[in-house]
């Protein structure tokens, strides 16, 4: 039968994180014991109080369309969330709740970008920044950052990255690769740049402001003179391990926000009516109520980076929130290990799936070719275990 695929899904790549859980699945499939340090999902359970509000939603019978942006009292719950922990007033009209906060991403792509705009992304990037980018047409623009500046864009580097052409620039805070947290300091240093060009606006993806390791969690909306031009997006993914459940939101100028709603109207309806009840519970619950897991990540964290950083050839920033490291192995490029040759972070990757049997995610799919991604998303025992494996191939 003849493929008339349309070029827009020819042209687009496929997530490399879930291509990697695929691989890694199939492999598992075949007898093999993977563990899978790949994926980006809290490996706890929801916690009972939202699993109870969802229970009662259903019985409540909330069966029915929702308002597109969201039911009034999630966006309330929202708007308190923002004050509370971000010191941001949004009022409902600048609020959309959409289907996880990769829906709110594209939604304001779809909504921002003229074919052709340029999108500032800050390498590594989360993985899907990229894609999405492009598939409103707009193009992103990778500026490079290393080891050295703990994988953070200094303001130089945006000033040199801004043309006529640029209309945003996306970045996430905890970073999904790096683990990298932006603090106030380097928000205000961005914000002064951006001050002599006021057509550009910012997409701040806080969906780790909760893991944070080192305290205060810093919105760049609240930073003098960005309100007006940053899209705040959140979502309960991964603060509330509530991956499965789809609901992510964004704070945005009011402008935005309708354009989010209007092209929501056409393409979902609104997200999921039970999902949406059991986040208005979410939202409300002090943060102490998660702090159990973020203790948790902590701990992995210091035992991931202390297990890695005895192999040779790991370099290894202190990742300050999130749930990856995201280590330099540009060390092994060259290197001929059991018969094959690692010539970049693939390889690399592809190495250790194959001889230790561990599933981790390519730098390459988050715009750094020089490191991969491991995900501490597993339990004590799977990490020991993983990084062992991983010190014995090597
Ligand atoms: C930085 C970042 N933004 C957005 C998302 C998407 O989250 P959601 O599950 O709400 O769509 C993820 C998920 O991995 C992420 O890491």
């Amino acid at each position: 039968m003849s493929n008339h695929l349309s070029d827009r899904i020819k042209n687009m790549s496929t997530s490399a994180t879930l291509a990697m859980a695929a691989k890694a699945r199939e492999l598992r499939n075949e007898g093999k014991d993977i563990i899978g340090l790949s994926l980006g999902e809290p490996d706890f359970n929801i916690p009972d109080f939202i699993k109870e509000s969802a229970k009662q939603a259903i019985d409540e019978n909330f069966s029915s369309y929702t308002p597109v942006d969201g039911y009034a009292e999630l966006k309330k719950a929202i708007a308190l969330k923002f004050k509370r922990d971000n010191g941001l007033d949004y009022g409902l009209n600048q609020i959309v709740v959409s289907t996880g906060a990769k829906q709110s991403l594209y939604n304001v792509a779809m909504v921002v970008l003229n074919p052709g705009d340029e999108v500032i992304l800050p390498a590594p990037y989360w993985v899907s920044y990229s894609d999405i980018v492009k598939l409103a047409e707009g193009v992103p623009v990778e500026v490079s950052t290393g080891i050295d500046t703990d994988f953070k864009m200094t303001p130089a580097q945006l000033e040199a990255a801004i043309t006529p052409k640029t209309r945003m620039i996306w970045f996430s805070s905890p970073c999904n690769p790096s683990g990298s947290v932006y603090s106030k300091a380097e928000l205000e240093g961005l914000a002064e740049v951006l001050k002599n060009h006021p057509d550009i606006y910012v997409v701040s993806d806080e969906i780790y402001e909760h893991i944070n390791f080192v305290g205060d969690h810093v919105s760049i909306a609240a930073i003098d003179g960005m309100y007006d031009r940053t899209v705040t997006v959140n979502g309960v993914s991964k603060a509330f391990a509530m991956t499965g459940w789809r609901i992510g939101y964004i704070g945005a100028p009011e402008w935005i926000a309708k354009g989010c709603t209007k092209l929501q109207g056409q393409v979902t309806s609104g997200a999921n009516s039970i999902a949406q009840r059991a986040v208005i519970t979410a939202l409300e619950a002090p943060v102490n109520k998660i702090q159990y897991m973020i203790d948790e990540f902590h701990k992995r964290r210091d035992l991931v980076l202390g297990l890695l950083g005895e192999i040779e050839g790991f370099n290894l920033n202190i990742p300050e929130g999130a749930f990856y490291v995201f280590p330099d192995i540009s060390a092994f490029f060259g290197k001929t290990l059991n018969g094959t040759t690692i010539n970049n972070a693939s390889d690399f990757a592809l190495y250790l799936l194959e001889n230790a049997n561990v599933a981790t995610v390519t730098g390459e799919a988050f715009g750094n070719p020089n490191c991969i991604r491991i995900s501490y998303a597993a339990s004590e025992k799977e990490l020991k275990e993983a990084i062992a494996r991983i010190k014995a191939v090597l």
